[in-house]
């Protein structure tokens, strides 16, 4: 509580960064080079989750290492109990984005106190989006009709607060799709369908609703082919990617924790179906999502 009325760190940490650019290294690691070879957003990462907690600083300063400019930090947390997970590494990082929201999963615990507190949080200059929100029915650790009225009144806030929305969906395609359609839609402020592995139809329809298609590590399975036709489908402006980290680890890393320096694994296993380089995937991704968040081109 109160976060929300505190402006993040801004011009002194921007201006450490770029020093430490200019010197090849950030101040905060020990790695001798700064590599830009891809420049990659991940456009959705866990990052207050407890499977960082040994070594979190250590893991953004990778994420830098390997070229990653911008995180949008997911703030869904531990569940309602802490609204504001991920505000704190947004007011601490210039190049790190916020979201808040209550997951599908801890749907049942949502009280009108929570909801006002998420229009409250909404107000906090980096909180860009409202997610992730939505419908699990493989999980089902809430139920349905509970799910639909917490994503409801959850989109009617974001429409309030003029935030985009971060959508999870899992085996409830028909009903999301429906629920986008008639209280998402008529708003025009789109957002990100998350981590997406249904069909290239469903896709097409969250694009004819506003919405980015985010694609996440299980894109780079062997087995996923039907995920990447779906990548190599779309158009280049409409796509993003992400890590889900601590989830869902690339090929390479498989089984282990994922983490925000993965994100470029994504990228490759897009460029291989695209018959283009990892870089012009993770270039165009990284416009897309700056270009969907109005954000400026910048150094970092
Ligand atoms: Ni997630």
């Amino acid at each position: 509580m109160g976060t929300g009325e505190r402006k993040p760190g801004g011009s002194q940490d921007f201006a450490a960064l770029l020093a430490g650019v200019q010197q090849g290294c950030t101040p905060t690691t020990r790695r001798p080079t700064f590599s830009f070879a891809m420049q990659l957003i991940d456009s959705h990462a866990h990052i207050d989750f407890p499977q960082f907690a040994e070594d979190r600083e250590a893991m953004l300063d990778r994420a830098k290492a390997a070229g990653v400019q911008t995180i949008l930090a997911i703030g869904t947390g531990p569940g309602p109990e802490k609204l504001d997970a991920a505000i704190p590494f947004a007011e601490q990082h210039d190049w790190i984005f916020a979201t808040i929201g209550i997951h599908p999963h801890e749907a049942k615990l949502a009280t009108t106190r929570h909801l006002d507190q998420l229009a409250q949080l909404a107000k906090h200059p980096k909180v860009i989006a409202w997610g992730e929100i939505g419908l699990d029915y493989f999980y089902d650790h809430s139920p349905h009709e509970v799910q639909d009225r917490v994503f409801r009144d959850q989109l009617a806030l974001a429409h309030q607060a003029k935030l985009p929305v971060i959508i999870h969906c899992r085996d409830a395609w028909p009903g999301t799709l429906k629920v986008l359609d008639e209280s998402w839609r008529p708003t025009g402020l789109g957002g990100i369908l998350h981590c997406f592995s249904s069909t290239l139809e469903d896709a097409q329809r969250g694009l004819e609703m506003g919405f980015l298609i985010s694609f996440a590590g299980n894109s780079t399975y062997p087995k996923a082919s039907n995920i990447r036709d779906v990548a190599k489908a779309l158009p280049l402006e409409k796509i993003l990617i992400e890590t889900d980290a601590p989830f869902l680890a690339p090929q390479g890393y498989r089984g282990k924790r994922n983490e925000p320096a993965y994100v470029g694994e994504v990228a490759k296993a897009i460029a291989s179906v695209r018959n283009l380089a990892p870089e012009d995937i993770a270039t165009a991704t990284a416009a897309n999502f700056r270009r969907f968040f109005k954000l400026e081109q910048g150094l970092l």
